[in-house]
């Protein structure tokens, strides 16, 4: 048995949780086993930005096992959909069964203020592309982000007093933030809020039968909407910021929404 293999058996992560630009904050609420880089796993790809340290962090939280991947890669990093994602088939191949993804966005809904948190109710996949292409996988996209964890989210956030919206999250390719068009055309499409990852990484794991909730981190105002240029160490800052009160609900919440279901 290998390093990973004896963690797997020992651990059993029935939750992955793939952590957004800024938010590694959630890790200092983890009791940590152990820790594996990208690197040491064979053929993961691992990212170069600021904020997206790329290894595997297994341990608890709130008591429920989970392995935690730190950093994601991005289709603006030129990277494939299938490199995209790789780590949602990887986390599904140890045997995990839900999958919560979360990201640093910009909002686009002037009643959602910077700071506070959004749960995924559905997306707009505006990046053109979709792991799924290469195989005729024409899978059902109505429930992507599960009703049964916004609802159980949503009650545990408002016993917290943590403060959770519920949207529609319009991914997009990137790196460049919007123009306030661009930001305009979001808001007819009906989004709340726009960033630059998770909708091919829910595509994947609904297409591997993974239970998925999303939650977005509103780090600005998207552009036009606030008077300030955007900046990437503002969506850090604000992130860090907001990371403690996600802990604080994914450890409230992960024993539940474990339980009953
Ligand atoms: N736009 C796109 N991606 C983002 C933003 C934004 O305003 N903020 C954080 N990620």
């Amino acid at each position: 048995m290998n390093e990973l293999e004896a963690l797997i058996s020992d651990l059993h992560p029935e939750w992955g949780i793939v952590l957004g630009s800024g938010l590694g904050a959630v890790i200092e609420s983890v009791e940590i086993v152990s820790e594996v880089a990208y690197s040491a796993t064979d053929g993961l790809p691992v990212s170069r930005v600021t904020g997206h340290a790329g290894k595997f962090i297994f341990g608890r939280l709130g008591g429920v096992p989970v392995v935690i991947a730190q950093g994601r890669v991005h289709l603006y990093e030129g990277r494939t959909a299938g490199e995209v994602t790789a780590g949602v088939r990887f986390l599904a191949g140890l045997g995990v069964r839900r999958l919560v993804l979360t990201n640093a966005a910009g909002t686009l809904n002037p009643r959602f203020a910077p700071g506070t948190w959004m749960l995924l109710r559905d997306h707009l996949n505006l990046t053109g592309a979709s792991p799924l292409v290469g195989g005729p996988h024409f899978i059902d996209m109505s429930e992507t982000y599960s009703p049964r964890l916004r609802e159980k989210f949503a009650s545990v956030a408002a016993r917290e007093r943590i403060v959770l919206h519920e949207g529609v999250y319009a991914g997009v390719l990137g790196p460049q933030y919007e123009t306030p068009a661009e930001v305009r055309m979001l808001q007819g499409f009906g989004a709340d809020a726009v960033g630059m990852s998770t909708v091919l990484e829910a595509i994947q794991a609904r297409a591997l039968g993974l239970e998925v909730a999303g939650f977005s981190c509103l780090t600005n105002w998207a552009a036009g909407i606030g008077s300030a240029p955007l900046a990437h160490q503002e969506v850090l800052a604000t992130g860090a910021q907001a990371a403690g009160d996600l802990a604080r609900l994914l450890s409230r919440a992960l024993p539940q929404a474990a339980i009953d279901q």
